[in-house]
């Protein structure tokens, strides 16, 4: 069997089966908005091509098929949701043209341990492998592991998500990526970090030496859009360019300096610009340890005075020991320390038995 797309066609048509043929004609044109294209015959019509927004029709009073549903994205407010039924059985629905996303009830705050021992990965396309951080299929938030075996290049068109935050922190390997107005590809390896603001076009183009990136979005319900229209790379060159109160940012892992962590003397942390480049949504810092550090007297603060939406450690390299609501686990690399319904005031954990090659992600998104 040949699955060659065939390359001599002119047009796509839906048939619709019409034997009551002008209740049916009037309804497409008069009451849903199609032209005429082409009728037939001139006396007593039986066969019309209609159109309406790129989609075209063949009424058929011929035709013996079942009734059709047509699903129909609107602007106007005063139509969304609304149904019509016409002749022959014809279905209409109005449906918003931006997609809605469902704002879940507040979930309660909990302070969870990802293994990467007990992970579940799923096998995507392509070679690639999720392994979702968070157990809760509710969560407003998703955080993935995810890895492209190999190397080589990615099937990717050039698309762009309808997010509030997301950011995509490369753990090992590296990747040939292409943003809008960001120039021209770069190599996005260990330790780097961008931040995807929402609706920028975007494409990966190649990977290389068994990537694994962790990438946390919010919401996780969103829509991706393809965007068949720009090309990318392009010559646009506008790296300012604001979206939604958030600028594209490349954050370097060599770029800014460590300085102190709060709380705790044998830990350091590097903080990205991401906190500001996406207008105070969400951070991303690295932290690691100077030092061995047998117990820890002082907890681990996840809040200082706020209360996070979500906040996520993930370990990089090296062990610890964490204990929290009186549980005592070991984490390792691959491992992370996971708030995906946000924080209470007085989340926190204790950590200790590490040595100086500690290092984590950090990822929070602040309340909003
Ligand atoms: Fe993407």
């Amino acid at each position: 069997m040949d699955h060659q797309p065939i390359t001599s066609l002119k047009s796509v048509r839906l048939a619709v089966a019409a034997p009551d043929f002008q209740a049916g004609l009037s309804f497409f044109v008069e009451e849903l908005g199609f032209e005429v294209a082409m009728i037939a015959p001139a006396e007593d019509p039986t066969y019309a091509v209609l159109t309406l927004e790129g989609m075209t029709i063949a009424l058929d009073k011929n035709r013996i098929s079942e009734p059709v549903t047509l699903e129909i994205p609107s602007e106007g407010k005063e139509i969304i949701g609304t149904s019509k039924q016409g002749p022959n059985g014809t279905k209409v629905h109005y449906v918003s043209y931006v997609r809605e996303v469902s704002k879940n009830t507040k979930q309660i705050p909990v302070l969870n341990v990802a293994q990467v021992e007990k992970a579940n990965w799923v096998t995507g396309r392509a070679g690639m492998s999720y392994r979702s951080l968070i157990d809760d299929q509710k969560s407003h938030i998703t955080a993935s592991h995810i890895k492209i075996e190999g190397s080589g290049q990615v099937p990717d068109w050039v698309h762009f998500h309808d997010v509030e935050f997301q950011v995509i922190y490369c753990l090992r390997g590296s990747a040939k990526l292409v943003y809008e107005g960001q120039g021209e590809p770069f190599i996005f390896s260990e330790g780097d970090c961008v931040l995807q603001p929402p609706h920028i076009r975007h494409r990966v183009l190649e990977s290389y030496d068994d990537l694994e990136v962790i990438e946390v979005t919010s919401p996780s319900d969103h829509a991706t859009y393809a965007d068949r229209v720009m090309e990318l790379p392009n010559r646009s060159y506008t790296p300012e360019k604001d979206f939604s109160g958030q600028r594209f940012t490349f954050s370097k892992h060599s770029e800014s300096k460590w300085e102190k962590y709060p709380g705790n003397e044998n830990l350091v942390t590097q903080k990205t610009s991401i906190l500001k480049t996406s207008g105070g949504v969400g951070w991303v810092n690295e932290i690691r340890a100077i030092a061995f550090q047998e117990t820890n007297e002082e907890p681990i603060l996840v809040n200082h005075d706020f209360e996070p939406d979500f906040f996520l450690w993930f370990v990089v390299e090296g062990s610890a020991t964490i204990i929290y609501e009186g549980r005592k686990i070991n984490i390792g690399v691959d491992d992370a320390i996971i708030c995906p319904n946000g924080c209470r005031q007085e989340t926190e954990f204790y950590l200790a038995g590490f040595q100086e090659d500690f290092r984590v992600l950090e990822v929070g998104i602040n309340p909003h």
